[in-house]
């Protein structure tokens, strides 16, 4: 049987399952009893998978945040920003210079966040165009900068940066590499071993389809030895909340410096359990089936993506609107038709719009919204060839 109801089809908040709902809905504990430090148990050996991590047990009291790999996974009371923010703010000193190219709107946020903490140098591409990786090779030679910072999966335009080109040309420069995998981890091959990345951000709403308002890093072992260092060093920028070495601390002993969003982290530990039962590369691969039928069938009807062939993202793809369309069309197919996606930001607002493929949504699901929206399309007067939409998705 079809898609009933709703279709939520937008690059996060997605829908959270039952599991979730059910799992948040859970009477109140304190912050720093052994409940609670289940809880963290939990969600940091959930964590540990969804970052492509080595795993970690579920006890409370084995340090399951830590594991073969060296890394440690870190849940963060706060959005993605604030886990960005986090890494930022703690892992660089006033003077340290940083590389950060952008091609979208959530790079251009990693840039302002480092002009808050750390000398930057950004290199804006269009949104949507590919980096040029000559011209960042160019500038790593150049030996004056200490990281290069990148949004992994720009969901503001639709494109995945080549990670692992990068992150060899960082290797061979000897410049940490940071990702925000805020729409990547989750959902897309993520390599933080492989790729040698000093530090990874996700967030909780997105790939994994937990709630909104918290989110994770994961650090190796040499952004912690740094993060010690600056600070004892005393030329630390200054942080309070976001405190990384007060949260390293706690770590070993499943706590949080603060009082955690408790019942945020009870319902991800759920969604980080139906990831597992998932398997992490069953849920890569379903998001890259669901995101190539949506940029096939969009072609054939004749739709511009924005994205650059070959980096455009398994997670979200961001469709032109044609001639004579704009965002009344998002708010017909909202009210007339249940289905939700995401319109564009900044410059091209109105001019195209975004659907995600991240999360927990079904291939019924995501035929069934792909239908309705050429039916609006068509409502509004913009003819389209016939198409098949399920063949796109077989
Ligand atoms: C790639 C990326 N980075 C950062 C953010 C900001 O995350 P948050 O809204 O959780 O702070 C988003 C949100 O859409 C995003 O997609």
């Amino acid at each position: 049987m079809g898609h009933q109801g709703d279709c939520f089809l937008v690059p996060g908040p997605v829908r959270m399952s039952e599991a979730c709902l059910q799992a948040m809905a859970t009477p109140a504990i304190t912050a720093r009893g052994t409940e609670f430090r289940d809880v963290m148990a939990d969600l940091n050996s959930g964590l540990r998978t969804a970052f492509n991590l080595t795993p970690s047990s579920r006890e409370r009291g084995t340090e399951s945040w830590s594991g073969e790999d060296g890394y440690k996974v870190i849940a963060v009371s706060g959005s993605g920003t604030a886990a960005m923010e986090m890494v930022i703010a703690n892992r660089f000193r006033p003077n340290d210079r940083v590389l950060v190219p952008t091609n979208g709107k959530f790079g251009e946020r990693v840039a302002d966040i480092c002009k808050q903490y750390c000398q930057i140098k950004h290199i804006a591409y269009e949104w949507g165009r590919s980096f040029d990786l000559m011209e960042l090779e160019e500038q790593l030679g150049r030996g004056t900068f200490e990281a290069l910072l990148i949004c992994h999966n720009e969901t503001s335009s639709g494109i995945t940066q080549d990670a692992a080109a990068l992150a060899q040309m960082c290797q061979e420069y000897n410049v940490a590499f940071i990702l925000d995998g805020i729409t990547s981890v989750g959902g897309l091959p993520v390599h933080p071993a492989l790729w040698n990345a000093e530090a990874v951000v996700m967030g909780a709403q997105k790939c994994t389809a937990g709630p909104s308002g918290i989110a994770a890093i994961a650090i190796n072992e040499h952004f912690v030895e740094r993060v010690h260092t600056i600070r004892q060093q005393g030329d630390s920028n200054p942080v309070y909340y976001l405190d990384l070495v007060s949260a390293i601390k706690k770590g070993d002993d499943d706590q949080t410096p603060w009082t955690p969003a408790i019942n945020l982290a009870m319902g991800w530990a759920a969604s980080l359990r139906e990831l597992e039962d998932e398997g992490l590369e069953n849920r890569w691969n379903r998001c890259a089936h669901l995101a190539s039928g949506v940029r096939a069938l969009f072609s054939d009807l004749g739709f511009m993506l924005l994205a650059d062939g070959g980096q455009q993202s398994d997670t979200v793809t961001a469709i032109m609107y044609p001639e004579g369309i704009d965002d009344s069309w998002r708010n017909k197919l909202k009210r007339d038709y249940q289905t939700q996606v995401i319109g564009a930001q900044d410059h091209l607002k109105g001019k195209m719009f975004r659907i995600g493929s991240m999360g927990t949504t079904s291939v019924e699901e995501m035929i069934e919204g792909c239908k309705r929206m050429i039916d609006c399309f068509r409502e509004m007067g913009h003819e389209l060839p016939n198409v098949d939409v399920a063949s796109y998705f077989a």
